[in-house]
Parts: C-alpha cells; structure tokens; sequence
C-alpha cells in the first residue's frame, strides 16, 4: 500500500502513545496514518520490561501513588496533572486488558503486582517482564482491525506549516501558524514525499541515542523534539535525562536493561566486596527513586575505581527464570547465569523527563499538532519519573488527546494549500560517511562524559562548544547532500543534544535528575526550564 497524499490525522510513531491515539481516532470514523522509521514494532514502548503503574488493589489509593509520584518528581510534577493522569489509571488498565493484554497473574487467580523504585506499594501490572511487547503486540492487532494504514519505513523530516509556506511565497488564509502537512523519507524508494494533514501528532519516544550507552533501542534520536523545535516551538525540562541504574555491563558495550522489577522482588546492588550498598545513601536503600540510585552506583564506582558493580540475584526467594525469563536469556546468552552468580551493572540513559510542552489533550503551541508519550512533556514527572507511570501516561493521554483531536478535525475549515515540494541539494549521498559516523560517535561520547549523572558548568559549557561545532558540520553537509537516513536522524540528535544542554546549563541548582557540582542545592522555587527553537 501507498500512502494517500491527505489525511485527517498523521501519526508518528508505533509505540504505545501513537497505536492507542490512532485506534481511537479511526473508531470515530477519521483517516489515519501511522508513519514509523523503521519496522511497525520497533520502538521504546516494545523494550519496557517492568510495566505499568496503576491503583488496582485493595491496599493501595490514588493519594499513594500522587503522592510516590510528587516524592520521586521533586519538587517540579505539576500536582494537578498527576491527580488527572493517575485517576484514570485503572480505567485505561482495562482497555488494555479488553483488547487482550493478559497480565501476570499469581496462583488464586490476583493480578500480580510488581514493584520498583519510588513506590510505596506494589502496583507494577506487568506480562512477566516483557510488558512493552504484549502490550504494543495487542495494539499492533487492534490497529490493523480497525484500518488504520501503517507505514514502515517512512521518516519525518520536518513539519509543513503556515508560516514555513508562507515565507516561500505561498499564499495561505488567515494569519495564524499551524500545521498543513510533513515531508517524509521514504525509506524503500529513497525519495522525500509530501503528506497533507491539518493534524500531526508526534509520538517518537525518546533521545537516548543522544549518549554513548542507553537502554533505549536505535530508533530513540529524539526526532519528535528536534521537529517541533524545527517548527519554532520550545522544549521544556529537557535537563532532566533519566539514568537507568542497572544494566548490564558488557566489555562491548551493549548495556541491556535489568528491570528494576528485580529489585523489587529482593535483588541488591553490591560493591566488590560483596557488602550492599544502597543503606548509606537513602532509607529505602535498592528501592529509593532512580536518580538516588544512579548516583550512588555512580559514587560507588568512582570510590572503587571499577567499571560496574554488582547487582546480588542469587540470594533472591524467587525461580528467576520464570519470573524474568527476558533478562534470564539476556544474561545467560552474555555469559551470566543470574540464578547462580551476581550480575555486573551500570548505570544508562533511559528515559527523557522533558520534552515538548503539552496540555492534557495533547495538544501543543502550534495549531493541529499534539504530541504524546515520552516525546511530550506534561508536569506528570516533574524532575524525576516514578518508574512504569510512563506506559499509563500514554494510555491515558492518548485517550484525552484523541477526543480532542476528532473535534479539531470536525470543526476545522477546509483550506487547500498547494503544499510545495521538498527541495533537495544538488549532490549525490557522498561517500565521507566516515564524516558522520566520526561526528555522531563524537556526540554520544561528549554528551556521556559531560552531560551526565553528575555535571558541572564547565563540562555542560565544553559540551556545548563541541555540539555547535558538530551543528555547524552537519548543517553543511545535510545541505549540500542528498538525505538520507542517517544523515536525518544525525541531524536530529545533535540538535536535541543541544537543546538538553542548553536546558541544563539554564538549571542552576540540584534536582531530581539534573545534579551539578556548582550548583548542589535546591533552589528556593521549583521552575521549569524553556528553551527556545534551535533551526538545526
Ligand atoms: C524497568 O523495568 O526498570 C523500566 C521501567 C520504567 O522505566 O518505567
């Protein structure tokens, strides 16, 4: 199947975000497309082990989960926006569970509960540990039932909007900016197509490919941000990247996560004397929020001089196997057997907390385009994200945001804009990929050494020198080349590095994610960070 050249809504991304927004829009009778980078059920959303965060047992109250969440936000969750999202938790719990999610359940039949860092109670809903997949799998089915056209292989290059247009000469009614349409690569034919929409939502996931180790999957570059900053919109928060704790150390590199589920269940981080370690830095030693954890690896490691730490599964009560039979496989195909010795972590980029700024519908500054998931930033996780409240964040937002799209749809005016072409640069794809790999590999290393767990204002000022320089090279290069591929995405995580660190460096204080050796303290008021659009 082709693409048509118009639709009502055009969705980027086929993670969780964009395959539940698009079931909701096409049950209500609206054309939509899904256009993602590369396979339909590669993204973030098909890697996340430990689950999704709801009140669903008697034990348990919303108050609980706000409050755990605020607790691990520090000081920066917009307290209205948690209330609103967690509300729904257990209603969008069953969505999921009607489309045929079948989550774990314990032997009388109870919904087992896991739980991770930052909670107070277990309510960590999982499918073992491979939530992402079973989820995004029944999504995957509802979609294609339902007839919402999915294309692989398409990748956003930039929106087409008002304002762009006119500029170029092209006349369009009325005065305000919005969205008219996007330019995609086409990655079969290798050409730039143009699609017309009134509405784009952006649900690209994260940026974890901005740094040299992550857990996040190739696709993660941040390209939804980049867009939007692209199209003359901020990005807020951005400082505050969330570092895995635990994964796993290899000699190559390739960090696998190890679900903090299996900290919940007993595991314990150990030094190389095989004491724990966690007790020193907060009461609730292995299960205190993610960035006191990370720091305390990071410290450990730093005091020891050693690359990793160890991560004690075999003295937990449990059949690790069955319970984690993802990270069992994982581990033993790296030549770890969990059950039988400790595995060695560090710490990874995971997760973005900020992101585009969004209303509870979705919605963004910039007329017919929204945005939902990790790409989006909404006050729910303040500084700090309580672990698996993102997957609900999703499901939640996406069932707002999509009504608030039908009656954008319905009460636009029809405009027929003669949308124009992409324009190409004149040369052939060069042969100096080596350029390229060199800038990126220079990127993620420079964003690992000094934008990281612990920063300072003369690391975040070295780091911003070097990415403008590489933003100068690859401007250049993009230009005077054809696109392709790895060249898009290159150009998206450099200005999505930029953006981080701009962020960063406006922060002058601790908290949450963001620590600084300059600054250690909490300011007096929580604020967030805005920065402006970066034409990259
Ligand atoms: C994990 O399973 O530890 C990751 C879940 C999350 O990041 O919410």
């Amino acid at each position: 199947m082709k693409p048509e050249s118009e639709y009502d809504l055009v969705i980027v991304g086929s993670g969780i975000a964009g395959l539940s927004f698009a079931l909701n829009v096409a049950k209500a009778g609206y054309r939509v497309a899904i256009f993602t980078k590369k396979d339909k059920a590669e993204s973030n959303t098909n890697y996340a082990q430990g689950g999704i965060a709801a009140v669903t047992s008697a034990g348990d109250d919303l108050d609980k989960h706000v409050e755990d969440t605020l607790e691990a936000g520090d000081g920066l969750c917009d307290p209205k926006v948690v209330r609103e999202i967690l509300k729904e938790g257990p209603d969008r719990i069953q969505d999921l569970v009607n489309l045929g999610v079948s989550f774990s359940s314990l032997d009388d039949g109870r919904i087992s509960l896991g739980k991770e860092g930052g909670h107070s109670k277990r309510r960590v809903l999982h499918v073992k540990d491979v939530t992402g997949k079973a989820i995004e799998d029944a999504l995957l089915e509802a979609i294609a039932k339902q007839g919402v056209h999915l294309f692989e292989h398409y990748f956003a290059i930039d929106l087409i909007t008002a304002k762009k247009v006119r500029k170029l000469g092209v006349e369009v009614e009325g005065e305000d900016d919005r969205v008219l349409g996007l330019y995609f690569y086409d990655g079969v034919d290798k050409q730039v197509k143009t699609i017309a929409t009134p509405a784009v939502l952006l649900a690209t996931g994260g940026a974890g490919q901005t740094y040299l180790y992550t857990t996040n999957p190739s696709i993660a570059t941040g390209d939804g941000i980049a867009i939007a900053s692209r199209a003359g919109l901020e990005s807020m928060n951005l400082e505050f990247i969330q570092f895995h704790p635990t994964t796993f150390h290899s000699q190559k590199g390739d960090r696998f996560l190890i679900t903090e589920a299996v900290r919940g269940e007993g595991a314990k981080l150990i030094d190389g004397e095989g004491r724990a370690f966690l007790k020193k830095y907060h009461p609730l030693a292995d299960l205190a929020p993610r960035d006191v954890v990370a720091r305390a690896i990071d410290r450990e490691m730093k005091r020891t001089g050693a690359p990793f730490v160890h991560l004690d599964t075999v003295s937990m009560d449990i059949d690790f196997a069955d319970r984690f039979p993802n990270v069992y496989k994982n581990c033993l195909d790296r030549g770890v057997d969990p059950s039988k010795e400790p595995v060695p972590v560090v710490p990874a980029a995971h997760y973005s907390c900020g992101g585009i700024p969004t209303q509870l519908d979705c919605s963004t500054k910039l007329k017919g385009l929204y945005a939902c998931g990790e790409v989006a930033c909404t006050g729910l996780h303040g500084a700090n994200r309580l672990a698996s409240n993102s997957l609900l964040e999703a499901v939640v937002l996406a069932h707002r945001g999509s009504k608030a799209v039908c009656t954008f749809i319905e009460g636009r005016k029809e405009n027929s804009v003669e949308l124009p072409e992409w324009i190409d640069g004149d040369a052939q794809v060069s042969d100096e990929r080596v350029v390229l790999s060199h800038n990126l590999d220079e990127l993620k290393r420079t964003m690992w050494d000094y934008v990281g767990i612990v920063r300072s204002t003369k690391r975040l000022e070295r780091a911003q020198t070097r990415i403008r320089n590489l933003r100068r090279e690859i401007n250049e290069y993009h230009w005077n080349t054809k696109v392709d591929l790895p060249l898009l995405e290159a150009r998206n995580l450099i200005c999505v590095a930029e953006l981080i660190v701009r962020s960063a460096l406006q922060r002058k204080e601790s908290r949450g994610l963001h620590y600084t050796l300059d600054y250690p303290d909490l300011a007096q008021k929580p604020e967030n960070v805005m920065v402006g659009p970066l034409i990259c």
